[in-house]
């Protein structure tokens, strides 16, 4: 993988940023692979920004998000469908009928799951994933131990990642113990992957998924096996890089 180490998150902010605008520019349907969590964030206030600088149509962008918690109520505000809704598809102008989140009601999830590869190769694959990486070196929610090669699916969170996470809860037992994720073979399919990484809290999964061995017990290794991954930190993440 490429890596780019940079000052701050605002500016892994405008570069991801950049090349989105970039391909959209290209391709007015282009088809984003889009993460919730903190991480992205500053992505995409810049990209908003500049959609709106440039007056940019984006009426057509397509998007599918990674993962979503399993058994929220519909509408509760840290469903990643809320989350997208908030953060993307309302400050990005893009039309929600065309972003997509894993539906995770536990009475359909199964086939659900599968619905949602199928729905993601319908739509000619994702161009631009953005990803965050998991203090567990997950990608998605594929927590250690993920085949490489897995599928959308449902998933048992970590105890980490759960205590990780609970900062958007209003009690740590508020968060969901499942998850339905983008598989990790299901990510390598897109053309291009962005992973961002901020603090040194992330320094040991950006290190073993960088310059570790390819392996299942650290999801983020499978960046290695991709031919056009980009990994955008800041100094603190970098910290333990060779
Ligand atoms: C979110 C996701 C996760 C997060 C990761 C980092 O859709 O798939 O892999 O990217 O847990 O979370 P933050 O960015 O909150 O540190």
């Amino acid at each position: 993988a490429e890596v780019v180490i940079v000052g701050s998150e605002d500016e892994a902010g405008e570069l991801a940023a950049g090349a989105m605008l970039e391909l959209i520019r290209r391709r007015p349907d282009t088809v984003l692979g889009l993460a919730t969590g903190s991480t992205p964030l500053s992505t995409y206030r810049a990209l908003a920004r500049r959609i709106g600088e440039d007056g940019l149509d984006v009426s057509r962008v397509r998007g599918f998000a990674l993962d979503e918690y399993v058994g929220l109520p519909a509408g509760h505000p840290e469903s990643y469908r809320q989350v997208i809704t908030r953060e993307v598809v309302e400050p990005l102008g893009l039309t929600p009928s065309l972003v997509h989140v894993p539906n995770g009601d536990p009475e359909t999830i199964r086939t659900a799951a599968e619905a949602y590869d199928d729905a993601i190769t319908a739509a000619g694959g994702v161009d631009l994933q953005i990803l965050g990486i998991g203090r567990t070196g997950h990608i998605g929610f594929n927590e250690p131990g993920s085949s490489l090669a897995s599928r959308t699916r449902v998933k048992t969170l970590t105890e980490q990642t759960r205590a990780d996470n609970a900062r958007f809860f209003d009690s740590p037992d508020d968060v969901p113990m499942h998850c339905v994720t983008q598989g990790i073979g299901t990510i390598l399919q897109a053309r291009h992957l962005v992973l961002l990484a901020f603090g040194e809290g992330k320094a040991d999964a950006v290190a073993a998924a960088v310059e570790g061995p390819v392996s299942a017990s650290q999801p983020g290794s499978a960046v290695q096996l991709h031919p056009h991954a980009t990994v955008i930190v800041d100094e603190g993440a970098a910290a333990k890089l060779e």
